[in-house]
């Protein structure tokens, strides 16, 4: 019986050695213990059949026998838990070093883009922006201009009218009047802003943008303009770029300009871009009007100035060479989604 008893241990001992596992414990424990066929479960109650002499000594030894086995079955239990609970922490644990996914972002609209380049290069020579109504009067957007009522330049300008009085401006020239009535001398803005005409083609549509330009001061030439706007080409287009002035008709300027920039995609040998001409007509300009200056309170006199105004639409589509305007305003995600950068 003794000899059975550490048999049974020494079994025992080894198979503990083979458990990798919860489960395989229970297995193990019922094995052994279970109360009605575990093999010390069963030796156990074979000792009240040996002679009574043989009992105290025969149960102890099962007692420890039993003692051991429990208390390393505790023992491995609680090593098994351990091990498990760390590897479930460690399956859990969260890489904090993983980039993140980022949601789909939006972008600056392509003319926006445009706006924002054209801005920067007159910030830099010292210009403040200024802002004006969408909604403005016929008085701001023709009478101050020096467009007189019927006058036949009005219908260059194909106009949303809202009443008699009220309008959609037809340009940003309107906001040079409004600045110079607020302010003196010296001026110098710029002036980027919706607009609206009655146009829609393939170059045109009904809202497009503009950039107006105006300075004022003592003594500001022709020769200005010419060197601002040859300046900001060359910025805007490459430094290879050059300018040429064509007389036109504004009727808030005079002499007033028409400007044109060398082709920068050909160079000037003509290509589709220049229709052939090897140049680009960018922007209109001129030397205030007189009439002008006396409607705000200046005295032509003394103040001389130069203005331009130029669409921003126009310009993107020349520089991000597009052939047709209107896809400004689709919002087709695929049109949009290629002017991630500022150009
Ligand atoms: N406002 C004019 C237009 O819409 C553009 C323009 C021409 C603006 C000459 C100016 C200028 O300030 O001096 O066609």
């Amino acid at each position: 019986m003794k000899s059975k008893l550490l048999k049974l241990k020494k079994e025992f001992q080894a198979e503990l050695e083979g458990v990798v596992d919860l489960r395989s414990l229970v297995d193990l424990k019922n094995k052994f213990l279970s109360r009605k066929r575990g093999l010390l479960t069963v030796a156990l109650k074979e000792i009240s059949l040996l002679p009574v002499e043989e009992r105290p000594e025969i149960g102890k030894l099962a007692n420890k026998v039993k003692g051991f086995m429990e208390k390393e079955l505790t023992l491995r239990q609680r090593k098994l838990e351990a091990e498990e609970e760390a590897r479930r922490i460690k399956e859990a644990q969260i890489d904090i070093t993983i980039p993140g996914r980022l949601p789909p972002m939006g972008g600056l609209h392509p003319i926006m883009l445009v706006k924002e380049k054209m801005e920067k290069i007159f910030l830099e020579l010292g210009y403040t922006v200024e802002d004006g109504p969408d909604i403005e009067t016929d008085y701001y957007n023709f009478v101050a201009l020096n467009f007189p009522k019927d006058h036949p330049a009005r219908d260059s300008q194909a106009t949303f009218l809202i009443d008699e009085e009220l309008l959609l401006r037809t340009q940003t020239s309107p906001v040079q009047v409004r600045v110079m009535e607020k302010r003196e001398p010296p001026i110098r803005i710029i002036v980027p802003g919706r607009c609206f005409r009655r146009d829609w083609d393939i170059t045109h549509t009904p809202n497009f943008f503009q950039m107006e330009g105006l300075v004022v001061d003592e003594g500001i030439t022709l020769g200005d303009l010419k060197g601002t706007l040859e300046y900001f080409v060359r910025q805007l287009f490459g430094k290879k770029t050059k300018a040429r002035f064509r007389p036109s008709f504004f009727p808030f300027t005079e002499p007033s300009a028409d400007l044109d920039i060398s082709c920068f995609h050909c160079g000037g040998k003509g290509c589709r871009l220049c229709k052939s001409s090897g140049w680009i007509e960018i922007l209109g300009a001129g030397m205030v009007h007189p009439n002008v200056f006396k409607v705000v309170g200046y005295d032509p006199e003394r103040y001389s100035g130069f203005a331009w105004g130029m669409g921003i639409d126009r310009v993107a589509l020349i520089l991000y060479q597009i052939e047709d305007a209107r896809l400004f305003y689709e919002n087709d995600l695929r049109f949009l989604q290629q002017f991630r950068e500022i150009i």
